[in-house]
Order: C-alpha cells, then structure tokens, then sequence
C-alpha cells in the first residue's frame, strides 16, 4: 500500500451489490468514478446497465494504463489520467452547478499529499480539513452532481463527528438529501482495519433548496453481524441490525452538526441541551512524554505488560516527599530522583505505582529542550487530578493521579473545586459516561477535546455525599490490594444515572 495513492481496491462482492443498488442507475445517466482503481464499480455498472456514459479518473499512472486497455472499445467511457480535486475540466463543471447523474466511489483515505499540494488545496478548498483526502473527493464530488443526482460513496465514519469536518457536515447537511448511512466495522472491507475508525456508505442525493435538505430524514444502519448481509441490506434489514432515523434539521442543531449516532435520544438529549459540561469544572490536558522511555523509564516488575524493555526501578533511588516541593519542576538533586508516573491502560479507579521516570536535574532539562519530549502542560504535574487513558479499546475507564506525574497516553483532568473528584472518578467508570463519549466521538479515543465536550450534572447534596462514600471505600480497598465489592459499581451507575436524570 503506499501512501501517495491510497489504493484500497473494493474486492468485496456484498459491498459493491449494496453500493449499486443505492444508486439506481439508469440507461442514459451520465456517471463519474473519480478514482477508478483498476475499475471494479464501472465492471460493475458495464454489467447492470447499457447506455450510460461514464468519466473515469484516476491519478496513478499504472491503472489508468490497465483501464486504458480494459476499456479501449467503449465508445462511452472516457478515461482522464488526473486529479480529480484539481481538474480544471472538473472544476468548471462543478461551477456551473453540476454535471453528472451518479457518482459512485471509494476514495483515497488519508493519502499523503506534499505540502505544495496541500497548500493548494488550501486554497481550492479554504473551508476544509485538507489532510483527509476522503473529505475532500465528498465535497468536490457532491458539487459535480447536477441537482437530485445521487453520490455513493464508501468512506472512513469520521466525518460524521470529528471537529475537523464540521465545515463539510454543514455542507452535506444544506446541500444534499442524505437517504441513508450505513456503518460497519473497516474489518468487512478485505485487507483493510483502520481500528480508529469504521467505515460507512453514504448515498445522498444533491438538492439545491436549503429547507427541503434540512426538513429531510434519513436512516443509519448499524449493527450488521458480517460483511455478507450488505448483499441484501439495500432489500431487507435483519432483525438484528439497528436502523435508526435522523431529521436533518436535528443534526444541524446539534452541537459542531455532529451526528450522534446514538440509538437512544435521550444520550442526544442530554448532549445537546446540557448546561454545562466537563471543561467548564475542569482542566483536561494531556501529559508527559521524555522522548526516550528507554533511557529514562523504570519499571516495578518485569511482569507487567510491555514492560519487557525497560530497565528495573531501583527502590533506593525512588523520590517521596517530591510533590512538596516547590522547585520539582527543575528536577530532583542527587540520586533519589525517580518519581511515580502514571501510564495509559485501562484500570479503575486506582492504579497501583507502576513506573518511574527519571526526574534528576539533568533529565529534566532535557525534557525540556529535547524535540522529541514533551514537556507540556507542566502546571498540572504532581497535582490531585483524574486520569483518563486516551485510547479505551472497550470501555472508558478513570484512575486517581494522585500528585504522580502522567504522561501523554493519559488525559489528566484537574478539576477546579476539589469537592467534584470523586464524583468524576464514579462518572468517568460509568457506562453512562462511556454512551456519551462514545455518541460525541464513536473512535476509541478520548483525547482532552472531546473530553471537555461531555456534559456534566450537578449531583444534589445527598447523592454527592454516597458517591463520595462509595468511591472512597472502592479506593481504599484497593490501595490495600484487596479487591472491592463489584455492587459498588451497580449502586454508582444507579446515582449518576439518577444525576444526569436518565
Ligand atoms: C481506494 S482506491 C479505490 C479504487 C477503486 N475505485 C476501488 O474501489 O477498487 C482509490 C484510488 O484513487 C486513486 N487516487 C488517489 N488520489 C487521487 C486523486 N487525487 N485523483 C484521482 N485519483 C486518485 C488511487 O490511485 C486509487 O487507485
């Protein structure tokens, strides 16, 4: 796979069945596939229908040859070797407000574009995320239909929550009648699995009135067991298959137009129309990093997961009193100078001391000159936070900071009246705060930004008061070693779902 072309061929029959059968197409129809491959979809549509004309693009020279040769006796397809978002011809039919009846197409995702490039697609597309070159082919291919012409596209689910394609999705959202969204895991497309993100099929269809786009629904498929039920889900959904039906003048209100994908509306409720949320009672920022772990980390055991690597922490050289002092962020003098850090992993509540960093004068100034390390957000260091790990594969999940270093795998969260840190350690465990999180952000990541999106509700008095009682005595336990009482867990869910009135 190189990075210039992004070829992730469709050879998955079910996957392009679904895709055509979205898109209806017709005797007569003008078509474009704006990044041809070695032309699997126009097979395809030569197959299903005659009497369509057909434009192909495509940037890399080598299948552009195989096209060449595949197509060389059809009068009706023309083969461009170019670039789709820069073609002149492209762009004055995009000016004139469209062209084709159809456009059918799974683009390059997050092809490496020169930074020259990319300053020019800056230019052409100033509203855009440029770096994703998914979002791009979205945009200019929608602005080649000419009006109720229909796009399928098979595409990263990215685009329907993340900050950076809030300009698209208000795009979509005014300029097309979005008919459905189908959303699976990248497992089900052969030789593709991002794990950041799943992929989705939209078709939609160009509309040039603004309210009949916004008074429009659609569906969201989701739920599919395996990539084989596309094959039929454009005729019948299974039972098990969650479809859900969105109003696009919702989605536009929501906050960045993001689509909560959530089947439940309460959760979009609750994300929508929250008067505060977690940034507005806390600072989340991201921690630590030396640059070189090899040199400067210390691990407890050899036993710990990853820890192969690392050297052995010398008990004599581990710091105690360091948090007291009030030049620590210069670095400990002698040899007593390890300090406790706090790494990514998913455990909660409380995480026993783990790893050292080496916080001797010397290693601190490099830390702090270093390229590699970053030193960032050092006010927050050794202070009583929050710790949530930014990658969760399951479940979000919070442990104590507790005045230890953190590095940048976690988001530290410093809340700005102490009174509210248990609480947020019982609301980062629970499944209520992993639905929102995952509604505001479906990848399994959490960095601070969305963090500080998730809403956040007062506890009354008493219920502030068990929780608190509750998440002290699990913590307690645990700093002891023993286990605690997993009811706990059943009774926390119960207050804060009762807080955030579920
Ligand atoms: C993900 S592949 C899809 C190919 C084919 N449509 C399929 O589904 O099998 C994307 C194709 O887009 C081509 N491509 C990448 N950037 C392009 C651009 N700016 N203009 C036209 N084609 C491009 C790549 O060379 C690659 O063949």
């Amino acid at each position: 796979m190189d990075k210039v072309y992004r070829s992730y061929y469709t050879k998955s029959d079910p996957i392009v069945t679904y895709m055509f059968e979205k898109a209806c197409v017709r005797a007569g129809m003008r078509v474009l596939e704006p990044c041809a491959g070695d032309g699997v979809f126009v097979d395809v549509l030569l197959k299903l229908v005659s009497g369509v004309s057909i434009d192909i693009y495509e940037l890399n020279p080598k299948p552009v040859h195989v096209l060449r040769n595949k197509y060389r006796d059809r009068a009706n397809i023309r083969i461009i070797h170019g670039d789709t978002l820069t073609d002149v011809e492209l762009t004055l039919f995009s000016n004139a407000g469209g062209f084709y009846d159809r456009v059918i197409a799974n683009p390059p995702y997050g092809a490496w574009q020169d930074y020259e490039k990319r300053r020019y697609l800056r230019k052409l597309y100033p509203k855009l995320y440029v770096k994703e070159t998914y979002a791009l082919f979205l945009y200019r291919c929608v602005r080649l239909l000419r009006d109720k012409g229909l796009l399928v596209f098979i595409v990263p689910d990215t685009f329907l929550n993340l900050h950076r394609h809030t300009k698209l999705r208000s795009y979509l959202l005014t300029n097309t009648k979005i008919r459905e969204l189908c959303l699976f895991p990248s497992s089900f497309f052969p030789g593709v699995n991002f794990g950041y993100a799943n992929l989705c099929i939209i078709t939609l269809e160009r509309c040039a009135n603004r309210s009949d786009c916004l008074a429009n629904t659609f569906k969201v498929i989701a739920g599919l067991r395996d990539v084989g039920e596309l094959g039929t889900l454009a005729r019948w959904v299974e039972p098990h298959q969650e479809v859900s039906v969105f109003s696009q003048s919702d989605v536009y209100e929501n906050i960045d137009h993001a689509l909560l994908v959530s089947a439940d509306p309460r959760i979009t409720y609750i994300i929508n129309n929250s008067d505060m949320r977690i940034g507005d009672i806390a600072d989340c920022v991201t921690g630590f990093y030396s640059g070189n772990d090899k040199k400067y980390l210390r691990v407890a055991s050899k036993d710990l997961r990853n820890a192969k690597r690392y050297d052995l922490a010398d008990v004599s050289q581990i710091a105690r009193d360091y948090a007291t002092k009030n030049d620590i962020l210069k670095g400990i003098e002698g040899t007593k100078c390890f300090i406790p850090i706090l790494k990514g992993g998913n455990v909660r509540y409380y995480k026993p001391e783990m790893w050292y960093m080496d916080w001797g004068v010397e290693a601190v100034r490099n830390y702090k000159t270093s390229k590699k390390a970053r030193f960032q957000n050092s006010q927050y260091y050794f202070k009583y936070g929050v710790g949530v790990p930014m990658v969760s594969a399951s479940r979000i999940t919070a442990a104590l900071i507790e005045n230890r270093l953190f590095d940048q795998s976690i988001v530290g969260i410093f809340t700005k009246n102490p009174k509210w840190i248990h609480f947020l350690l019982a609301f980062f465990n629970s499944a209520l705060c992993n639905r929102l999180i995952r509604t505001i952000n479906p990848t399994a990541n959490n960095p601070a930004n969305y963090i500080k999106k998730i809403p956040f509700a007062k506890p009354s008095k008493n219920e502030l008061e068990k929780i608190n009682g509750i998440v002290k005595s699990i913590i307690q336990n645990l700093k002891q070693g023993k286990k605690y009482n997993r009811e706990c867990d059943f009774d926390l869910e119960e207050l804060i779902t009762k807080t955030y009135q579920l």
